[in-house]
């Protein structure tokens, strides 16, 4: 078979290059998991979430798949391939050799759990127990992909032990102040120790060449240290954003929207000395619009910053939140053609719409946006 009959089905590089085909989490069977040793400290004090565990109401479970459905019709409307993980049955007690967990968590949302570079999908390591086996319910797809396609790469990151080594068991007591708390954050002390690579894939940019890795209670600088090296054509630039009290997942923080353009949480700037390998490479990193919410709805995991959790269908073309007005303005005025999705009774299901995906196929190659990239920049 000669190359230009080649079935390609994995191909994407970046956030904003077309979007042809894309994995849509579903809630199906969702759970709220018991505390552990990652989870405690980014629940807030004041949570609802706090004490809570055991599987969501049906009602809600209802309500957040017919967003997600709603989501999945509208890309296939604008001609984007939409695949749907499987779930399996997330309430049941889950065990390694090393630890025993009361129940999963669910398969919404995908963008946590596998990140594609390239012809490559790659199963993070992730970081809590809970989350340990969520990868089962994309391997119906991956397996299909990589039958289908005979350069795909299926891909898995080195399963972590998550024992209490891989955690600062006294990292919060239940009394700090959130100043203590962001003065931790500021100098990198975070919930996850150094023991062993993790890493959850909404972590992770892409922008071609250049890969962009939250440093956060998720992913540790053994995680960001794993990826430099599995993508050794890469550059993996580690960041860190210390406004962030509970620095998980990078997309509700700093969003690039096309070549040039990515919007930061303003109260989550890139520290200075990080920015200016941006600025130097002719991008303009904006303050996001304010959430137009003042809490995010009950029973979520997220702050009311997933209003900048966006997903591009190409570099024109943005899905945003339907009821955050703010964010839809700014996207408004900075030229893009805006589709408004509702999707808040899906965020407490893991996130917003960027989350709520994982890309298959974009159209593009792996381009260089960087190309005053000095040695040094390439930091991990
Ligand atoms: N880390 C996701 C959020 O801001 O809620």
């Amino acid at each position: 078979m000669g190359e230009s009959n080649t079935k390609v089905i994995v191909n994407s590089w970046n956030e904003w290059d077309p979007l042809k085909h894309v994995i849509v989490g579903r809630a199906d069977g969702c759970c709220i998991p018991p505390s552990e040793p990652a989870s405690d400290p980014k629940v807030p004090k004041d949570s609802d979430m706090r004490g809570m565990h055991g599987p969501r109401s049906k009602e809600s479970v209802d309500k957040a798949n017919a967003q997600l459905d709603y989501l999945a019709n509208l890309l296939q409307r604008q001609g984007v391939r939409v695949d749907r993980p499987e779930p399996i049955d997330f309430n049941q007690v889950i065990a390694t050799p090393d630890w025993q967990h009361g129940s999963m968590f669910g398969c919404q949302p995908p963008r946590d759990v596998i990140l594609t570079v390239g012809s490559e999908m790659l199963e993070a390591s992730m970081s809590y127990r809970s989350r340990w086996f969520e990868y089962l319910c994309y391997r119906p797809l991956l397996q299909h992909y990589y039958e289908s396609d005979p350069n795909m790469r299926h891909e898995a990151a080195p399963k972590p032990r998550l024992t209490e080594r891989s955690y600062k068991l006294d990292y919060l007591s239940e009394d700090i102040s959130m100043d203590e708390r962001l003065d931790m954050v500021a100098v990198k002390n975070f919930v996850t120790t150094e023991e062993e690579p993790l890493f959850d894939a909404a972590d992770v940019l892409r922008f071609g060449k250049d890969l962009v890795v939250q440093h956060g209670f998720t992913t540790n600088l053994k995680g960001i240290n794993w990826l430099a090296r599995h993508f050794p054509n890469h550059r993996v630039h580690p960041v860190n954003f210390p406004g962030d009290p509970y620095p998980i997942h990078i997309d509700a923080t700093f969003t690039p929207l096309r070549p040039g353009l990515i919007i930061n949480n303003p109260e989550r700037r890139l520290p200075d000395d990080q920015r200016s390998f941006f600025e130097r490479n002719g991008w303009e990193i904006l303050d996001a619009a304010r959430p137009a919410h003042n809490e995010p709805p009950p029973l979520c995991y997220s702050s009311v910053w997933l209003s900048m959790n966006v997903l591009m269908v190409d570099e024109k073309t943005c899905c945003a939140e339907a009821s955050e007005v703010h964010q839809l303005d700014q996207l408004d005025r900075l030229g893009f053609n805006v589709l408004p999705v509702p999707f808040r009774d899906a965020y407490p299901f893991g996130g917003g719409l960027h989350c709520a995906t994982t890309d298959v196929y974009r159209e593009g190659r792996c381009e260089n946006y960087f190309l005053n990239c000095k040695i040094e920049d390439r930091l991990a």
